[in-house]
Protein backbone atom coordinates (compact mmCIF):
# COMPACT_ATOMS: atom_id res chain seq x y z
CA UNK A 1 0.00 0.00 0.00
CA UNK A 2 1.33 3.51 -0.82
CA UNK A 3 1.00 6.12 1.55
CA UNK A 4 -1.45 8.98 0.66
CA UNK A 5 0.89 11.30 0.34
CA UNK A 6 3.80 9.85 -1.79
CA UNK A 7 4.91 11.16 -4.32
CA UNK A 8 4.03 14.24 -3.24
CA UNK A 9 5.74 13.84 -0.50
CA UNK A 10 9.35 12.40 -0.71
CA UNK A 11 11.25 12.54 2.80
CA UNK A 12 14.67 11.73 0.35
CA UNK A 13 14.57 15.17 -1.22
CA UNK A 14 15.85 17.09 1.47
CA UNK A 15 18.69 15.07 2.14
CA UNK A 16 19.81 14.54 -1.98
CA UNK A 17 22.67 17.08 -1.36
CA UNK A 18 25.27 17.71 1.15
CA UNK A 19 24.07 21.43 0.81
CA UNK A 20 20.51 20.18 1.74
CA UNK A 21 20.92 17.86 4.49
CA UNK A 22 23.11 20.90 5.92
CA UNK A 23 20.37 23.26 5.65
CA UNK A 24 17.79 21.06 7.11
CA UNK A 25 20.24 19.67 9.59
CA UNK A 26 18.76 20.24 13.40
CA UNK A 27 21.17 19.85 15.75
CA UNK A 28 25.14 20.81 15.29
CA UNK A 29 28.02 20.35 17.52
CA UNK A 30 30.70 23.05 17.97
CA UNK A 31 33.74 22.94 20.07
CA UNK A 32 31.79 24.85 22.23
CA UNK A 33 29.74 22.29 23.27
CA UNK A 34 32.61 20.27 25.11
CA UNK A 35 33.89 19.88 28.81
CA UNK A 36 37.15 18.15 28.80
CA UNK A 37 37.72 16.13 32.17
CA UNK A 38 41.65 15.59 32.45
CA UNK A 39 43.56 13.55 35.43
CA UNK A 40 46.26 15.31 37.78
CA UNK A 41 48.76 13.13 38.98
CA UNK A 42 51.81 14.75 41.17
CA UNK A 43 55.27 15.00 40.03
CA UNK A 44 57.14 17.08 36.74
CA UNK A 45 56.64 16.06 33.16
CA UNK A 46 54.96 13.24 33.81
CA UNK A 47 52.19 11.82 31.29
CA UNK A 48 50.92 8.59 32.67
CA UNK A 49 48.55 6.41 30.00
CA UNK A 50 45.97 4.62 31.96
CA UNK A 51 45.26 1.18 30.29
CA UNK A 52 41.28 0.57 30.63
CA UNK A 53 41.61 4.04 28.63
CA UNK A 54 43.13 4.10 25.64
CA UNK A 55 44.74 7.22 24.52
CA UNK A 56 43.88 8.83 28.24
CA UNK A 57 46.45 9.69 29.81
CA UNK A 58 47.02 11.10 33.80
CA UNK A 59 49.36 14.44 33.43
CA UNK A 60 51.45 16.29 35.74
CA UNK A 61 50.27 20.11 36.45
CA UNK A 62 52.79 21.32 34.41
CA UNK A 63 51.47 19.34 31.67
CA UNK A 64 48.23 19.96 32.60
CA UNK A 65 48.39 23.55 31.69
CA UNK A 66 49.97 22.29 28.29
CA UNK A 67 46.33 20.44 27.95
CA UNK A 68 44.27 23.73 28.66
CA UNK A 69 46.10 25.67 26.37
CA UNK A 70 45.44 22.69 23.95
CA UNK A 71 41.43 23.49 24.94
CA UNK A 72 42.16 27.36 24.32
CA UNK A 73 43.59 26.85 20.67
CA UNK A 74 40.83 23.98 19.74
CA UNK A 75 38.24 26.40 21.00
CA UNK A 76 37.05 24.27 24.22
CA UNK A 77 35.59 26.01 26.47
CA UNK A 78 35.83 24.51 29.91
CA UNK A 79 37.87 21.48 31.74
CA UNK A 80 37.34 19.06 33.97
CA UNK A 81 39.93 18.23 36.83
CA UNK A 82 40.03 14.61 38.65
CA UNK A 83 43.05 13.89 40.82
CA UNK A 84 44.58 10.89 41.19
CA UNK A 85 45.87 11.47 45.10
CA UNK A 86 48.67 9.31 46.37
CA UNK A 87 47.72 6.18 48.57
CA UNK A 88 49.90 7.87 51.45
CA UNK A 89 47.41 10.66 51.47
CA UNK A 90 44.00 9.24 51.39
CA UNK A 91 42.25 8.25 54.55
CA UNK A 92 39.25 6.74 56.12
CA UNK A 93 38.07 10.46 56.32
CA UNK A 94 39.59 11.53 52.93
CA UNK A 95 40.89 15.25 54.88
CA UNK A 96 43.35 15.23 51.65
CA UNK A 97 40.00 17.06 50.05
CA UNK A 98 40.45 20.22 52.02
CA UNK A 99 43.95 20.72 52.05
CA UNK A 100 44.38 23.93 50.08
CA UNK A 101 47.45 22.87 48.83
CA UNK A 102 46.82 19.63 47.56
CA UNK A 103 46.84 18.15 43.85
CA UNK A 104 43.55 20.01 43.10
CA UNK A 105 44.16 23.29 44.06
CA UNK A 106 47.59 23.25 42.63
CA UNK A 107 46.49 21.89 38.89
CA UNK A 108 43.26 25.06 39.18
CA UNK A 109 45.71 27.59 40.37
CA UNK A 110 48.62 26.72 37.68
CA UNK A 111 45.57 26.59 34.78
CA UNK A 112 44.31 30.06 35.92
CA UNK A 113 47.07 31.44 36.44
CA UNK A 114 47.99 30.38 32.75
CA UNK A 115 44.98 30.22 30.90
CA UNK A 116 42.46 32.29 32.60
CA UNK A 117 40.24 32.37 29.59
CA UNK A 118 39.39 28.38 29.73
CA UNK A 119 36.75 27.45 32.18
CA UNK A 120 37.91 25.05 34.99
CA UNK A 121 35.06 22.59 36.40
CA UNK A 122 36.41 20.78 39.43
CA UNK A 123 34.76 17.69 41.08
CA UNK A 124 33.05 18.07 44.58
CA UNK A 125 33.38 13.92 46.21
CA UNK A 126 35.58 12.16 48.20
CA UNK A 127 35.77 9.43 46.36
CA UNK A 128 39.75 10.18 44.96
CA UNK A 129 40.42 10.56 48.70
CA UNK A 130 39.13 8.23 50.74
CA UNK A 131 41.08 4.99 51.91
CA UNK A 132 37.89 3.34 51.10
CA UNK A 133 36.91 4.76 47.60
CA UNK A 134 33.32 6.17 48.86
CA UNK A 135 32.38 9.14 47.79
CA UNK A 136 31.43 9.96 51.60
CA UNK A 137 32.27 9.41 55.32
CA UNK A 138 31.34 6.18 56.52
CA UNK A 139 29.73 5.38 60.22
CA UNK A 140 30.86 2.09 62.38
CA UNK A 141 28.50 -0.29 60.60
CA UNK A 142 29.83 0.95 56.73
CA UNK A 143 27.23 3.27 56.01
CA UNK A 144 27.42 6.65 54.05
CA UNK A 145 27.00 9.59 56.49
CA UNK A 146 24.96 12.40 54.45
CA UNK A 147 24.92 15.59 56.77
CA UNK A 148 28.46 14.89 58.04
CA UNK A 149 29.71 14.00 54.59
CA UNK A 150 28.30 17.37 53.55
CA UNK A 151 30.12 19.23 56.04
CA UNK A 152 33.35 18.30 54.39
CA UNK A 153 32.28 18.43 50.47
CA UNK A 154 31.16 22.38 51.87
CA UNK A 155 34.77 22.56 52.35
CA UNK A 156 36.37 20.68 49.43
CA UNK A 157 34.23 23.34 47.44
CA UNK A 158 35.84 26.54 48.76
CA UNK A 159 39.25 25.54 48.70
CA UNK A 160 38.86 24.87 45.19
CA UNK A 161 36.79 28.40 44.88
CA UNK A 162 39.73 29.85 46.64
CA UNK A 163 41.88 27.93 43.95
CA UNK A 164 39.96 29.67 41.26
CA UNK A 165 37.55 26.76 39.94
CA UNK A 166 34.76 28.33 38.18
CA UNK A 167 32.06 25.90 38.32
CA UNK A 168 31.92 23.17 41.42
CA UNK A 169 30.52 20.11 40.37
CA UNK A 170 29.49 17.90 43.32
CA UNK A 171 29.35 13.96 42.36
CA UNK A 172 28.63 12.50 45.43
CA UNK A 173 24.65 12.22 45.52
CA UNK A 174 24.67 13.49 48.81
CA UNK A 175 20.76 15.20 49.59
CA UNK A 176 21.12 18.72 50.91
CA UNK A 177 24.66 19.28 49.60
CA UNK A 178 23.98 21.70 46.41
CA UNK A 179 22.08 24.39 48.94
CA UNK A 180 24.89 23.97 51.87
CA UNK A 181 27.62 24.90 49.35
CA UNK A 182 25.56 27.27 47.11
CA UNK A 183 25.12 29.30 50.97
CA UNK A 184 29.05 28.72 52.06
CA UNK A 185 29.95 29.87 48.17
CA UNK A 186 28.19 33.40 48.48
CA UNK A 187 29.24 34.11 52.48
CA UNK A 188 32.72 33.44 51.04
CA UNK A 189 32.38 35.74 48.52
CA UNK A 190 32.06 33.42 45.57
CA UNK A 191 29.48 34.91 43.68
CA UNK A 192 30.23 33.84 40.53
CA UNK A 193 31.52 30.73 40.90
CA UNK A 194 28.70 28.21 39.34
CA UNK A 195 27.71 25.13 40.65
CA UNK A 196 26.57 22.29 38.08
CA UNK A 197 25.04 19.39 39.77
CA UNK A 198 25.52 15.78 39.13
CA UNK A 199 22.13 15.83 39.90
CA UNK A 200 21.05 12.63 38.29
CA UNK A 201 24.10 10.31 38.76
CA UNK A 202 23.62 6.56 38.84
CA UNK A 203 25.36 3.92 40.12
CA UNK A 204 26.43 2.68 36.93
CA UNK A 205 28.83 -0.58 35.67
CA UNK A 206 30.14 2.35 33.15
CA UNK A 207 32.69 4.28 35.36
CA UNK A 208 35.43 0.81 36.28
CA UNK A 209 38.12 2.73 34.33
CA UNK A 210 37.71 6.06 35.71
CA UNK A 211 38.10 4.73 38.99
CA UNK A 212 41.82 3.47 37.07
CA UNK A 213 42.18 6.31 36.74
CA UNK A 214 41.78 7.84 40.32
CA UNK A 215 43.13 4.78 41.71
CA UNK A 216 39.77 3.69 43.45
CA UNK A 217 38.59 0.64 41.53
CA UNK A 218 41.10 -1.35 43.94
CA UNK A 219 40.42 0.01 47.11
CA UNK A 220 36.30 0.63 46.83
CA UNK A 221 34.11 -1.37 49.67
CA UNK A 222 30.51 -2.66 48.24
CA UNK A 223 29.44 -0.42 45.71
CA UNK A 224 26.99 2.99 45.72
CA UNK A 225 23.99 2.40 45.34
CA UNK A 226 22.68 3.87 48.98
CA UNK A 227 23.23 7.11 47.19
CA UNK A 228 23.71 6.67 43.75
CA UNK A 229 20.69 6.43 41.28
CA UNK A 230 18.97 3.15 40.32
CA UNK A 231 19.91 2.99 36.36
CA UNK A 232 15.60 1.79 36.73
CA UNK A 233 14.43 5.03 37.75
CA UNK A 234 13.54 8.26 35.56
CA UNK A 235 10.88 9.60 37.58
CA UNK A 236 13.30 10.12 40.33
CA UNK A 237 15.62 11.63 37.92
CA UNK A 238 13.33 14.70 37.70
CA UNK A 239 13.05 14.67 41.42
CA UNK A 240 16.84 15.18 41.91
CA UNK A 241 17.09 18.07 39.22
CA UNK A 242 14.13 19.78 40.89
CA UNK A 243 15.60 19.71 44.30
CA UNK A 244 19.20 20.71 43.12
CA UNK A 245 17.61 23.54 41.02
CA UNK A 246 15.51 24.66 44.07
CA UNK A 247 18.82 24.67 46.02
CA UNK A 248 20.78 26.98 43.44
CA UNK A 249 22.51 24.96 41.10
CA UNK A 250 23.34 26.97 37.64
CA UNK A 251 23.38 23.93 35.32
CA UNK A 252 22.78 20.52 35.99
CA UNK A 253 24.10 16.98 34.74
CA UNK A 254 23.16 13.34 33.64
CA UNK A 255 25.54 11.17 34.05
CA UNK A 256 26.42 8.39 32.80
CA UNK A 257 25.31 9.60 28.74
CA UNK A 258 24.33 7.51 25.76
CA UNK A 259 22.38 4.75 28.22
CA UNK A 260 20.30 7.99 29.66
CA UNK A 261 19.55 10.02 26.74
CA UNK A 262 15.84 9.22 28.03
CA UNK A 263 16.82 11.27 31.01
CA UNK A 264 18.52 14.29 29.09
CA UNK A 265 15.27 15.08 27.40
CA UNK A 266 12.84 14.73 29.94
CA UNK A 267 15.32 16.87 32.12
CA UNK A 268 15.67 19.48 29.36
CA UNK A 269 11.46 19.37 28.56
CA UNK A 270 10.44 19.83 32.35
CA UNK A 271 12.75 22.25 33.50
CA UNK A 272 14.38 24.36 30.45
CA UNK A 273 17.92 25.15 32.10
CA UNK A 274 21.40 24.28 30.53
CA UNK A 275 21.86 20.15 30.72
CA UNK A 276 24.85 18.50 30.62
CA UNK A 277 25.53 14.90 30.24
CA UNK A 278 29.01 12.98 30.94
CA UNK A 279 30.05 10.84 28.03
CA UNK A 280 31.74 8.31 31.28
CA UNK A 281 34.25 6.56 31.12
CA UNK A 282 33.34 3.18 30.46
CA UNK A 283 31.38 4.55 27.09
CA UNK A 284 34.60 6.11 25.81
CA UNK A 285 36.23 2.23 26.30
CA UNK A 286 33.13 0.53 24.36
CA UNK A 287 33.94 3.01 21.55
CA UNK A 288 37.76 2.47 21.65
CA UNK A 289 37.33 -1.35 21.94
CA UNK A 290 34.75 -1.26 19.13
CA UNK A 291 37.51 0.51 17.08
CA UNK A 292 40.54 -1.30 17.91
CA UNK A 293 38.36 -4.71 17.22
CA UNK A 294 37.29 -3.19 13.32
CA UNK A 295 33.81 -2.80 14.25
CA UNK A 296 33.37 1.06 13.91
CA UNK A 297 35.45 4.06 12.64
CA UNK A 298 36.24 5.94 16.39
CA UNK A 299 36.07 9.37 14.92
CA UNK A 300 32.56 8.58 13.25
CA UNK A 301 31.50 6.56 16.31
CA UNK A 302 32.74 9.68 18.65
CA UNK A 303 30.85 12.91 16.30
CA UNK A 304 28.00 10.46 15.69
CA UNK A 305 27.53 10.49 19.80
CA UNK A 306 28.13 13.96 20.20
CA UNK A 307 25.26 14.46 17.87
CA UNK A 308 23.25 12.75 19.50
CA UNK A 309 23.86 14.01 23.01
CA UNK A 310 22.58 17.62 21.06
CA UNK A 311 19.93 16.36 19.70
CA UNK A 312 18.41 14.89 23.22
CA UNK A 313 19.07 18.71 24.48
CA UNK A 314 22.22 18.63 25.94
CA UNK A 315 24.08 21.90 26.16
CA UNK A 316 26.96 20.43 26.43
CA UNK A 317 29.35 17.39 27.02
CA UNK A 318 31.91 16.20 29.27
CA UNK A 319 33.60 13.38 27.33
CA UNK A 320 37.26 12.40 26.51
CA UNK A 321 36.55 12.42 22.79
CA UNK A 322 36.54 16.58 23.34
CA UNK A 323 40.02 17.30 21.90
CA UNK A 324 39.82 14.47 19.31
CA UNK A 325 36.47 15.86 18.57
CA UNK A 326 37.88 19.39 18.28
CA UNK A 327 40.36 18.81 16.00
CA UNK A 328 38.07 16.78 13.68
CA UNK A 329 34.97 20.17 13.80
CA UNK A 330 37.96 22.10 13.26
CA UNK A 331 39.42 19.96 9.95
C1 LIG B 1 33.36 10.48 41.57
C2 LIG B 1 33.13 10.44 40.11
C3 LIG B 1 32.99 9.29 39.31
C4 LIG B 1 32.95 9.74 38.01
C5 LIG B 1 33.01 11.14 38.03
N1 LIG B 1 33.10 11.54 39.34
C6 LIG B 1 33.03 7.85 39.66
C7 LIG B 1 32.07 7.28 40.60
O1 LIG B 1 31.06 7.89 40.95
O2 LIG B 1 32.33 6.17 41.05
C8 LIG B 1 32.88 8.85 36.81
C9 LIG B 1 33.40 9.42 35.54
C10 LIG B 1 33.70 8.42 34.49
O3 LIG B 1 33.45 7.20 34.63
O4 LIG B 1 34.24 8.85 33.45
N2 LIG B 1 32.37 10.86 42.40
Amino acid sequence: MTSAAFPALRLRRTRSAPWSRALVSEAAVTPSDLIWPLFVTEGKGIEDPIASMPGVSRWSVDLIVERAKEARTLGIPCIALFPNTPAERRSDDGREAVNPDNLMCSAIAAIKDAVPEVGVLTDVALDPYTSHGHDGLLDAKGRILNDATSDVLIEQALVQARAGADIVAPSDMMDGRVGRIRAALEADGHHDVQIMAYAAKYASAFYGPFRDAVGSRGLLKGDKRTYQMDPANAEEALREVAMDLAEGADTVMVKPGLPYLDIVRRVKDRFQVPVFAYQVSGEYAMIEAAAAAGAGDRDALALETMLAFKRAGCSGVLTYYAKRVAELLGD
